[in-house]
């Protein structure tokens, strides 16, 4: 799949050509050096342009530390990055209270064609990381922050260890043909991770990662994703929830025509146990496909991944309803295809499953469910809560 990407690649960059009526601000970018001074530079004069500016960032193959792009902005802006941007391969550069290239406060923003490269192998090849698994002070991270009315599109980002974009408050961003790409075993490399934002889109994307492909976070609203490949990784998440007080709830998600493979999860809402209150509400699977993955429908409101911070002898108190599963196909890497266990303390409630067909080694897979009784229509291989 990633190799097919790969060749499909110039195709899909060059086919963008720019639809003119806006000022093309091009970076003053030198081969090898650092491009960040010139790019806030260019940022500077776009940002305050009265009409809409595209800053162009040229071929080439630029090393870039990080980057802070802040708004508000005069007019639409853009950053059209033609070349590819290299994260500095030694970690220790990184001011660790920074992500790597940060849009904050922008109305109105168009970020495309770019290849991002992490220098992950590098980072991961450390002997240190690679032992301890805690790389958390290597922030490859590509943050939208307060970003509204904006497409991210045609975006890249190949071989990277911690590569992540966060998409934190805003409103209304589509993420389209983006494809993100860490190897499964590295750790802390969330796909796409969305806190406190209504209205986004994730569409014809690919992303393979050792974390969640998309995680799915307290004030997420409205959110569609469709056409979504994921895998390696573990799945589509909305969670965990119910870790802090005043969580907003997670409201409107509709996932569909996706397909996930060889991923630990496939379709997933987790909460934790003795949790906080909190609330996840009309969540909508429709039409995907399973290849390979280990627990392809899983509701665990028991999720404790570090006992410490958790103990499973208390319910969770986040509400679980309206969540509807529709043409969920394929195989199973495990024979429990569909978990459902829902908290004692706030069962779930308006669940409906329409046709499922989950497969374990040929033969009908099978369920668990505690504390829900879903709905059933159509036809549900494995036959669930019966
Ligand atoms: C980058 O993303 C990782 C994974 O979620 C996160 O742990 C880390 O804090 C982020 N880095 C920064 C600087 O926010
Ligand atoms: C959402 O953002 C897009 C740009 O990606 C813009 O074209 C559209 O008008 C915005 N929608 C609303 C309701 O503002
Ligand atoms: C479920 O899928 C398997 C494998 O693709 C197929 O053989 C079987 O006929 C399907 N069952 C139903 C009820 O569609």
């Amino acid at each position: 799949m990633w190799s097919k990407l790969l060749c499909a690649l110039p195709f899909v960059l060059f086919l963008v050509p720019y639809p003119g009526e806006s000022s093309e601000i091009n970076v003053a970018a030198k081969p090898n050096e650092d491009i960040a001074s010139e790019l806030l530079n260019a940022w500077k004069e776009g940002c305050a342009a009265t009409t809409a500016s595209t800053i162009v960032i040229p071929k080439g193959t630029y090393p870039m530390t990080q980057v802070e792009l802040v708004g508000p902005c005069k007019a639409p802006i853009e950053l059209q990055i033609l070349g590819t941007l290299k994260a500095p391969s030694d970690p220790k550069t990184f001011d660790s209270s920074k992500d790597w290239l940060t849009l904050k406060n922008v109305d109105s923003f168009t970020l495309s064609a770019g290849i991002f490269d992490g220098q992950g192998t590098a980072t991961w090849e450390q002997e240190d990381c690679k032992n301890t698994g805690s790389c958390d002070k290597l922030p490859n991270n590509l943050s939208f922050n307060f970003v509204t009315n904006s497409l991210i599109k045609n975006i890249f980002s190949l071989d990277s260890k911690l590569f992540h974009v966060s998409v934190l408050g805003g409103k209304n961003i589509t993420f389209d043909h983006v494809a993100i790409k860490a190897p499964g075993t590295s750790h802390n490399t969330v796909g796409i991770y969305i806190s406190k934002v209504p209205d986004v889109t994730i569409q014809n994307s690919l992303i393979g990662t050792g974390d969640d492909c998309v995680a799915i976070m307290d004030g997420t609203e409205n959110l569609v994703i469709k056409g979504l490949v994921c895998g390696p990784g573990r799945g589509i998440t909305v969670g965990s929830l119910g870790n802090t007080p005043d969580e907003e709830p997670v409201k409107g998600v509709h996932v569909e025509d996706c397909k996930l493979i060889g991923t630990e999860n496939g379709l997933r809402i987790k909460t934790l146990p003795n949790s906080q209150p909190g609330k996840v509400t009309d969540i909508h699977y429709n039409n995907i496909e399973m290849e390979d993955v280990k627990n392809p429908i899983i509701i665990n409101q028991e999720h404790c991944p570090n006992k410490k911070n958790c103990s499973i002898e208390k319910p969770s108190q986040v509400k679980i309803s309206k969540v509807s599963y529709n043409h969920i196909l394929g195989a199973s890497a495990s024979k429990v295809a569909v978990t459902l266990k829902c908290s004692s303390a706030v069962p779930c409630e308006d669940v409906e499953v329409g046709d499922i067909n989950l497969t374990f080694n040929g033969a009908p897979a099978e369920s668990i469910c505690s504390n829900i009784k879903p709905v059933l229509s159509g036809k549900q291989v494995p036959s669930l809560c019966s």
